[in-house]
């Protein structure tokens, strides 16, 4: 692995040398990450990084960004080194005890935003991601945000406080409804559906730094489907809707179980890549 120079050096030379480490280290975009980590260190704007890169860089500021490109290097996430990520236009704070919200999820934000609500329901809030971005987008509705885990509860709520939303978004601990109250026009949620036999194959990032409950339901992937559409009837109003996230290939399979629960199927959403990646379902008007 090639060092650092030594002696006084420009942000542009640091750059390049850590851009090489974290290549040499199998990082997959190693010039964004390290962009990334030395406006961190230096504690500037990413995008006014061009400005200062022809200026020196050194002492602490430099030990900080040599520290942050060896933890990358041990391919730790970069939402993780600078502790946040930006999701839907805002910054979310990102530790250990939550997933690192995934672009793929604002497509969910987009198509649940697509019909007025005003109360809302997020089954696996995790960092808080969705919930928050919906009520941030819809100024008069409230929300409830549930997850299993207490640590990732606690980063949801400063997320929902740095956003200004404590007000409107409660956060509390519950094994997907157990614990809910009330009634919902919407439901939302982007469960763990990684199947178990498919772990060993994730980037180190996902596999070795994120929360496992929060990838995997231990089995075949589609168990948290089955349970959050379970619990889904108990607190759906009637006419409301469910949205829920897929992972690769489980669209016809989670649509079966939807419909044999008594859900109208309403829409299939593909991202990018053309992968069914949201799967929307209504509660008939009459209840089940
Ligand atoms: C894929 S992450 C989604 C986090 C966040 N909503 C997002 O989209 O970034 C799934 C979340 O579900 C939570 N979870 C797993 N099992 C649960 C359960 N039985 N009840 C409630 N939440 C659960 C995990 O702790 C994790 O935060």
């Amino acid at each position: 692995m090639s060092p650092l120079p030594s002696g006084p050096l420009t942000g542009a030379t640091a750059l390049y040398a850590a851009t090489r480490r974290l290549s040499e280290a199998g990082v997959a975009d190693p010039g964004r990450d390290a962009r990334r980590l030395f406006a961190h260190a230096i504690g500037v704007d990413p995008g006014r990084l061009t400005l200062v890169l022809p200026e020196p860089v050194e002492g602490e500021a430099l030990a900080a960004f040599e520290a942050l490109i060896e933890r990358r290097c041990a391919r730790e996430p970069v939402s993780h080194l600078t502790g946040s990520r930006a999701f839907y236009g805002r910054r979310f704070r990102v530790t250990r005890d939550v997933l690192d919200p995934r672009p793929e999820t604002e497509l969910l934000v987009e198509a649940a935003l697509s019909e007025p609500f005003g109360h809302v329901l997020d089954l696996g809030t995790g960092s808080g991601c969705i919930l928050l971005s919906l009520l941030a987008e819809m100024p008069d509705a409230r929300g409830v945000g549930v997850d299993v885990s207490e640590a990732a509860c606690a980063v949801a709520r400063e997320n929902a406080a740095a956003l200004g939303l404590s007000d409107r978004a409660h956060i509390s601990v519950s094994d997907w409804v157990s614990r809910v109250e009330g009634v919902f026009d919407l439901v939302v949620s982007n469960p763990p559906y990684i199947a178990q036999e498919e772990m060993a194959e994730l980037a180190p990032e996902v596999r070795d730094w994120e929360p496992s409950g929060a990838l995997t339901d231990g089995g075949d992937g589609l168990s948290c489907y089955r349970a959050i559409l379970d619990g889904a009837q108990e607190v759906l109003a009637p006419g409301g809707r469910l949205l829920m996230e897929l992972g690769a290939g489980q669209a016809e399979a989670v649509g079966t179980l939807a419909v044999a629960r008594g859900f109208a199927p309403i829409a299939l959403i593909p991202d990018l890549d053309g992968r069914d990646r949201v799967i929307v379902l209504g509660m008939p008007h009459s209840g089940f």
